[in-house]
């Protein structure tokens, strides 16, 4: 391994807890290192603005799922065994190339219109009245368990239908799936995934409904429609990335509000400023750190570095949206700042496809909170605890002090 490598221990806890001051390292000496996870993959980190847009949307950095065990099997370079992904979550459209790219993205947004998701906001209204009126008259509360997690995974297993039961399930599963696990429970974990929700497209075939997850599986465009591991597949990418993202979203940029007094005083005073507050939380902190997986068809050119063909690379959004070269002052949290172009939601055919769900959710989420509640932080900034995980930016808890604001 090369002097630039980056090990994995560097990328271990300290790395979780303190990500920035790392990125801002990497981004002033080169546009890519080489970086060795976690779970042991060897791979290419860029992160600076204009390099990682170029990874998100070229060609030339593919997505293809067909291509991945003997890639990772190449890349990696752990002790013991590589976990490895159970193959029927695998095939959706966010590890696909054009056409089938084209096909799956085209299918589902015929299911999941901008008309649908506009109708969810007085249920999305309702969904967070009723969370905040559960944690009135608690002094301390949790702010992820109160209201950034049950949120969008209340919204998005009442957008797909997931029984009332069967929640807390998937819940442990996509956490076991999505942060760093033994190869054994994560097998164990992604087959159990698949057979539930096996189970809930034969139930949705034979008993349609009006909810998203039936439009999917009717879905047709030229005679053409998912098939069940396609399915099984689209379920699994839009149940967690409904999940896993939108809950940081709120979490975090509550957090970095109450940091940042003078900031949650501005929106305070003026609510005209919340859209632009929270592309502002997008772009300072946000849910997705590294990208997803993208491997090099052929050798590409990256700012000062040439990556070789058929190496796996990654984008650090986190990183990318802070690059003062195009957001100035970009460590600075301003919620005035034109943030708008941030890859938050990432960039090119892959583009956040929930996009608008997530900003409607953490809109709703966080004028409802200020609308109610003064707040505060309940411990020290320094004692919180980030998500030992790559890919998402997140916190185990927020714990703040809640006190009714009156009739205003
Ligand atoms: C704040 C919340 C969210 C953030 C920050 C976020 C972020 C992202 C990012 C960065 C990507 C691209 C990843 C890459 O290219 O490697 C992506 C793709 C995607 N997201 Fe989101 N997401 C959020 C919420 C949602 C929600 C609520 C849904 C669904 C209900 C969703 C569904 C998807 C899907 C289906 C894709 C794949 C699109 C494709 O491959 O064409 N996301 N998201």
């Amino acid at each position: 391994m090369g002097e630039n490598t980056i090990t994995q221990e560097e990328l271990g806890d300290e790395y979780f807890q303190d990500p920035h001051t790392f990125h801002a390292a990497l981004r002033e000496q080169s546009a890519a290192h080489q970086v060795v996870l976690p779970r042991g993959l060897k791979a290419w980190l860029v992160t600076r603005y204009e390099e990682a847009r170029l990874v998100l949307a070229d060609a030339r950095f593919s997505k293809d799922y067909s291509q991945f065990e003997p890639l990772f099997d190449r890349h990696f370079v752990g002790e013991g065994e590589r976990a490895r992904f159970e193959q029927s979550l695998a095939q959706h459209m966010l590890n696909s190339d054009p056409p089938s790219h084209t096909r799956l993205r085209k299918l589902v947004t015929k299911a999941f219109t901008a008309r649908r998701v506009e109708r969810l906001r007085p249920r999305i209204q309702e969904i967070t009245d009723e969370l905040l009126d559960a944690v009135a008259g608690q002094p301390e509360v949790d702010l992820v368990e109160a209201l950034a997690f049950p949120l969008p995974i209340t919204v998005i297993c009442e957008i797909l239908d997931v029984p009332m039961d069967q929640r807390d399930d998937f819940r442990r599963w996509s956490n076991i799936l999505l942060a760093g696990n033994e190869p054994a429970i994560i097998q164990e974990a992604g087959g159990a995934m698949a057979a539930f929700l096996s189970r809930m497209v034969d139930d949705k075939r034979a008993n349609p409904g009006d909810d998203i997850f039936s439009a999917l599986v009717h879905a047709t465009e030229d005679d053409d429609r998912l098939d069940h591991t396609e399915l099984i597949s689209m379920a699994f990418l839009l149940l967690v990335a409904g999940h896993e993202t939108t809950v940081n979203l709120i979490a975090t940029g509550v957090l970095n509000l109450l940091r940042h007094p003078e900031q949650l005083e501005k929106l305070r005073a003026d609510r005209s400023l919340l859209p632009g507050a929270v592309e502002e939380f997008l772009r300072y902190e946000g849910p997705v750190n590294q990208a997803t997986f993208r491997f090099t068809t052929e050798a590409v050119t990256v700012g000062d570095v040439t990556i070789p063909e058929g190496e796996i690379v990654l984008a650090s959004l986190i990183s990318a949206n802070r690059d003062d070269n195009r957001f100035p002052d970009g460590e600075t949290f301003d919620i005035t700042r034109p943030a708008g172009g941030h890859l938050a939601f990432g960039h090119g055919i892959h583009y956040c496809l929930g996009a608008p769900l997530a900003r409607i959710e953490g809109e709703i989420a966080v004028g409802t909170l200020l609308d109610r509640y003064d707040i505060g932080l309940a411990d020290e900034p320094e004692t919180l605890r980030w998500r030992s995980s790559t890919l998402i930016r997140g916190l185990y808890t927020l714990p703040v002090s809640l006190s009714a604001r009156g009739p205003r």
